[in-house]
């Protein structure tokens, strides 16, 4: 049935809509409530009482100003090694003591009079501020462009090819600038991070006795550090190369080992790890000899040695880098190459 057949009166009239919109706008919990009437200070509509706002106001400044020649004062009078007894403080530098009282009475008799100014007798009438559009009217978008191509025509830009052209190879050259002072940074480390002293055919040194260890050196459930052969403790770069060499051994038995790979490169159970942990570097120097975990000392890190030292525990992202080791002609302990992946820290991408 359309509204054509509906009879006249069953409609709403303009009137009846026109009601119905008053009442929604009534109930619309939103509706701005104006401001409250406004009720005028005693300041307001007596002279007297505003009088007397003056004048504290202009106490509380003549008293700040009265606090900063009692500063300037104290500076000039004060020994600086007095010390006095001011309860309940007790004993204090007088003159740290009068600085700090009078350039704190000054600033604060500042803040006070200028608030009790604002609050007592300058005009507390409420205006209320429309917020207006962000957006600029089509006037003022035409304006600004209008502007900006009268701009781009008086300098020039547009028809001074050369200019603009070398003003903009000018101000793409200036930051190259910066770019040459990294070169104050030092040398690049190249891949230096990524390679140790260790090579093939080095021996590996007691860090303790500093003599080429032999195998029976090694017992089971022993931990021993061991440096390579030719770092000199006194070599300017020896902190360098120790923190990228430094090398722990146990002694497993060869049954116990579960790593294929580890055994491969182990020589008769004897295992050699780097001793820097892949978290952030601390050297490990903790091994717990009836489960083969050693632990880093810093922030607790787990690895198992007796399993290609997998992390088991803690924030350490890797397992610790092995060394393949062998035993030379003449019964020496020996290094078969380099790491294989970067020692330390983990972040180094490994590859
Ligand atoms: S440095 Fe070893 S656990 Fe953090």
């Amino acid at each position: 049935m359309s509204s054509q057949d509906i009879p006249e009166e069953t409609l709403p009239s303009e009137q009846g809509a026109a009601h119905v919109a008053v009442a929604v706008a009534k109930e619309d919990p939103f509706a701005d409530p104006g401001l409250p009437p406004h009720k005028p200070r005693v300041q307001d509509i007596d002279e007297r009482a505003a009088k007397r706002s003056e004048r504290t106001v202009a106490l509380l400044f003549t008293v700040s100003m009265l606090a900063t020649i009692g500063f300037i004062a104290s500076y000039v009078i004060l020994p600086v090694d007095k010390i006095v007894y001011i309860f309940p403080i007790g004993h204090v530098s007088a003159l740290n003591f009068a600085l700090g009282l009078t350039l704190g009475l000054a600033l604060f008799c500042i803040g006070a009079g200028a608030v009790h100014w604002a609050r007592t007798l300058m005009s507390d009438v409420e205006v209320a501020d429309e917020r207006h559009p962000i957006e600029a009217t089509p006037e003022v978008k035409a304006k600004v462009m209008a502007d900006f191509a009268a701009g781009a025509e008086e300098s020039g830009f547009g028809r001074r090819k050369l200019l603009r052209n070398t003003m903009f190879g000018a101000m793409a050259m200036v930051p190259l600038s910066g770019v040459v002072l990294l070169r104050d940074l030092g040398p690049l480390p190249e891949d230096k991070l990524r390679h140790t002293m260790w090579s093939k055919g080095k021996l590996l040194i007691n860090q303790n006795t500093h003599q080429p260890l032999r195998p029976e050196d090694v017992a089971v459930g022993s931990l021993t550090f061991a440096i390579p052969e030719g770092l000199e403790e006194h070599a300017h770069d020896f902190q360098n190369q120790i923190a990228k060499a430094a090398l722990m051994i146990v002694r497993i038995q060869p049954k116990d080992i579960k790593d294929k790979r580890e055994l491969e490169w182990s020589h008769d159970g004897i295992v050699a790890y780097s001793k820097i942990c892949t978290h952030v570097g601390c050297p490990i120097s903790l091994y717990e000899q009836q489960t083969h975990h050693v632990l880093c000392p810093c922030h607790q890190s787990t690895f198992d040695l007796s399993d290609g030292a997998r992390v088991i525990f803690g924030p350490a992202g890797h397992a610790l880098p092995q060394l393949r080791i062998g035993v030379n002609d003449e019964g020496y302990l020996e290094a078969l190459g380099d790491f294989e992946e970067p020692v330390g820290p983990a972040f180094w991408e490994r590859g």
